[in-house]
C-alpha cells in the first residue's frame, strides 16, 4: 500500500524547470489519484511550454515507479492555454481565477504533416465505432494512403486491443512517437493511462490530453506526411464531445449507428453536433445490420438528414473475433465480404476528402 504523502514527497523532489520549485509546490500536479499499487496525475503546464515538459513528465513517472510497492505510474501531460505568468491566487476558487483570465483561444493549429483528419463518431457506445475506425483506417491504407488512428475514446479506449498494441509510447525530442501496427500509425488515450479511475477525465482534461496526442505525436514528417488520421471519438453528444470537436481540426466525420431507432436518434444528434461546428458529415454507416437488430434504418435516416449513406456492415462473429485478436477483419480476411464493404466506404471517404 502506497501512502499518498510518500507520493507527494516523491513528486515534490522533481523540479519544475520554469520555477525551480518542486512539482507539487509549483502547482503543476492536478487530479492526483493514489491507488493500492498505482498512482497517476495530470501534469498541467502552460500550453506554450508543453514540449519542454516531456522530460519532466518522464522524471515524475520514474520518481513514482521508484517508490516501493508502486507497480504502475501514469503521468499525463496536459497543456493549458494561459498566460505564462498567471498567478495561482491563494484563497480564490479556481473558477474565480479562471474568470480573470483572458479566454483561451480556440486552437487552430493542425497536427503537423497530416493532410486530413477524419472523425468516427457515434451517439451511443457499443455500436461499433472503434471497429469502423480501425477497419476504415486499414481500408484507406490498402488504397495506398498513409494512415493513422487516434483513439480518443476516454470512456473506453479499445484501440490497444483491436490493433494489438501495448506500452507507453516513446518520446523523442519532445514528441510522442506513435506505435506502428499493421502498417498504421496508432496512438491511444489508453496507452497514456491505465488508471481504472475515470474520475481524472474531467472534461477539460480530456480535451487537453487529446489535443496533446493530436498535435504532439509525430504522425508524419515533412518528407513523409500522413495522408489521413482517423480519430475514434468518445461516444455521445455531451459537453466533452462538443469541446473536443470544437478544438479538433476535423475535415469530416463519419457517424456509425446500429439500425435501431434509439441508436438512430443518437446518430441524428451526433450529426447535429457536427453541423453546429461546421464539420461536414461525410456519411452514415449502419453496423450490425441483419436479422438481429434490423436493417435499413440508417439509410432512411441518412436520407432524412440529407447526408450520404455509406453502407451497411452485417453482424458477423468474424468482425468481433478479429477485433479481439488485434487484427482488423479487413486485414485478417482481405478478400472477404466485409473487407469489400470497407473498401467501398474508404473509396467514398477518400474522394470526399480529396485524397
Ligand atoms: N459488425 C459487427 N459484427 C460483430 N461484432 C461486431 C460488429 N461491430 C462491432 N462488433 C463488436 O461489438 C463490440 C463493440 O464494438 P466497438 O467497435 O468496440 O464499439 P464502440 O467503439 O462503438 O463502443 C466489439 O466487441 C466489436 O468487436
Ligand atoms: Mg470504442
Amino acid at each position: 500500500m502506497v501512502e499518498r504523502s510518500a507520493v507527494i514527497a516523491a513528486l515534490d523532489a522533481v523540479i519544475d524547470p520554469a520555477s525551480g520549485r518542486g512539482l507539487v509546490a509549483a502547482g503543476l500536479v492536478q487530479g492526483l489519484v493514489v491507488g493500492e499499487d498505482r498512482a497517476g496525475f495530470a501534469l498541467e503546464v502552460d500550453g506554450a511550454r508543453a514540449a519542454l515538459y516531456a522530460p519532466v513528465r518522464d522524471a515524475a513517472e520514474a520518481a513514482l515507479k521508484a517508490l516501493p510497492g508502486l507497480a504502475r505510474a501514469s503521468v499525463i501531460l496536459t497543456a493549458e492555454a494561459r498566460p505564462a505568468a498567471a498567478p495561482r491566487t491563494a484563497g480564490l476558487s479556481r473558477a474565480a481565477v479562471d474568470q480573470g483570465r483572458p479566454k483561451a483561444p480556440v486552437p487552430t493549429d493542425r497536427p503537423a504533416h497530416v493532410r486530413r483528419v477524419l472523425a468516427v463518431a457515434s451517439g451511443k457506445g457499443g455500436v461499433g465505432k472503434s471497429t469502423v475506425a480501425v477497419n476504415l483506417a486499414a481500408a484507406l491504407a490498402t488504397r495506398g494512403l498513409s494512415a493513422g488512428v487516434l483513439d480518443a475514446d476516454v470512456y473506453g479506449p479499445s484501440l490497444p486491443t483491436m490493433l494489438g498494441i501495448a506500452g507507453q509510447p516513446a518520446y523523442e525530442d519532445g514528441a510522442i512517437v506513435p506505435h506502428q501496427a499493421h502498417g498504421l500509425k496508432a496512438m491511444s488515450v489508453g496507452l497514456l493511462t491505465r488508471m481504472d479511475d475515470a474520475m481524472i477525465w474531467r472534461g477539460p482534461m480530456a480535451s487537453q490530453a487529446i489535443t496533446q496526442m493530436l498535435t504532439q505525436t509525430r504522425w508524419g514528417t515533412a518528407e513523409a506526411p500522413l495522408d489521413v488520421l482517423v480519430v475514434d471519438l468518445p461516444p455521445g453528444t455531451g459537453d466533452v464531445q462538443l469541446t473536443l470537436i470544437q478544438k479538433t481540426p476535423l475535415d469530416g466525420a463519419v457517424v456509425v449507428s446500429t439500425p435501431q431507432e434509439v441508436a438512430l436518434a443518437d446518430a441524428r444528434r451526433a450529426h447535429t453536433l457536427f453541423q453546429k461546428v461546421g464539420v461536414p458529415t461525410l456519411g452514415l454507416i449502419e453496423n450490425m445490420s441483419g436479422p438481429v437488430f434490423g436493417q435499413g434504418g440508417a439509410e432512411a435516416e441518412a436520407a432524412r438528414l440529407g447526408v450520404p449513406f455509406l453502407g451497411d456492415l452485417p453482424l458477423d462473429a468474424a468482425v468481433r473475433q478479429a477485433g479481439d485478436a488485434g487484427r482488423p477483419v479487413v486485414l485478417a480476411d482481405p478478400s472477404g465480404e466485409i473487407a469489400g464493404r470497407f473498401a467501398a466506404v474508404a473509396a467514398r471517404v477518400a474522394a470526399e476528402l480529396g485524397l
